[in-house]
């Protein structure tokens, strides 16, 4: 067991403390498989809507005040989640919110991008698809704010930084304690990945506890060489700022169910937001957390499990999606 060191303490995300998410049993895919299925509920961590970019705000919001700035550049796509819950934390941190986000400016904004207008950021859009431009509109408005007297903290998309995969760290530690008040030891965690911080965040945690189960991270966009080294990048990072070490094979990839590529809708994606939603009443997304679950269900139906394991799904919030 462990603890992330004082000075890293978290932000308060509800300005009193951190409540951990629920897990619960999810009885109708254990009963139909022989396979414990359970849910961890970090669609519901309690601020911006919630989601896995709110435990990474959680270290990087502390990070950019402890720093003394004043203004926050958070960069994703029109609908990122990490840009709503970062514009969240930004304006309850009483800094000023610029989101760099790649896609035109819609006439009627829908989905995370209504929230982003709500919250009353100042919303700059690219027109391009591609990451490389977005960083590089945030650094121009970086300088141009800088020049302005303006002390910024800048984030990558998903928030990805060894401060930011802390989050999951942390989350780890949590899941340590799901395991004892449930009585039960996890086999495997499993989880959609991307930018990688998540998955990097849970490799340096299962580093630290000695747990001997299975980390699978979910790609929905890269392919699985790829992601496995920007999460073992990162890892390695986040490991050494807490003077822990990780190993290769620690990071595990499956990039089956991408499908076409990132965003576009599979078959077993709306299987799975469907048989989730009708169910379960959980709302997922057809992002991330819909092509997680798919792989989920299609473990359990290919017996990739073992006979009475206990399986942890992370649901990682995205829903606003269903939204757009
Ligand atoms: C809902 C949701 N789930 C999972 C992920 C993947 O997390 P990461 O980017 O840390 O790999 C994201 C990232 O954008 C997300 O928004």
């Amino acid at each position: 067991m462990f603890t992330i060191d004082q000075h890293l303490r978290p932000f308060p995300r509800l300005h009193n403390s951190l409540l951990p998410t629920p897990v619960h049993r999810i009885d109708y895919l254990s009963d139909e498989y022989g396979i414990n299925v359970y849910c961890k509920r970090d669609d519901l961590t309690g601020f911006g809507f919630g989601g896995n970019k709110t435990r990474k705000l959680d270290f990087l919001l502390p990070d950019a005040l402890n720093q003394g700035c004043d203004t926050l550049i958070a960069v994703g796509a029109n609908q990122s989640n990490f840009c709503r819950v970062a514009a969240s934390y930004g304006v309850a941190g009483n800094m000023e919110v610029h989101l760099v986000l790649g896609g035109k400016e819609p006439a009627n904004p829908t989905g995370n991008l209504r929230l982003d207008h709500l919250l009353g950021i100042t919303c700059h859009h690219v027109d391009s698809s591609d990451w490389d431009n977005w960083t590089c509109e945030a650094e121009k408005l970086e300088e141009r704010l800088t020049s302005q007297g303006r002390k910024v903290y800048r984030m990558p998309v998903g928030g990805s930084t060894p401060r930011g995969a802390l989050g999951y760290v942390n989350a780890f530690s949590e899941i340590m304690t799901d395991q004892l008040r449930l009585g039960v030891e996890f086999d495997a965690v499993i989880h959609a990945s991307s930018s990688a911080g998540t998955q990097a965040g849970l490799v340096v945690g299962q580093a630290i506890s000695g747990w001997r189960g299975k980390i699978i991270g979910i790609s929905v966009a890269k392919p699985r060489a790829a992601l496995q080294e920007d999460v073992l990048d990162l890892a390695r990072t986040t490991a050494a700022e807490i003077d822990a070490s990780v190993e290769p094979s620690g990071v595990v990839v499956d990039d089956s169910y991408i499908g076409k590529g990132y965003a576009v809708k599979t078959t077993g994606c709306r299987e799975a937001v469907e048989l989730f939603a009708r169910r379960l009443g959980i709302f997922l997304d057809y992002v991330y957390t819909g092509k997680a679950a798919a792989a989920l269900i299609d473990y359990l139906r290919k017996g990739r499990f073992d006979k009475g394991a206990n399986v942890l799904f992370i649901h990682t919030g995205g829903n606003i999606e269903l939204f757009e």
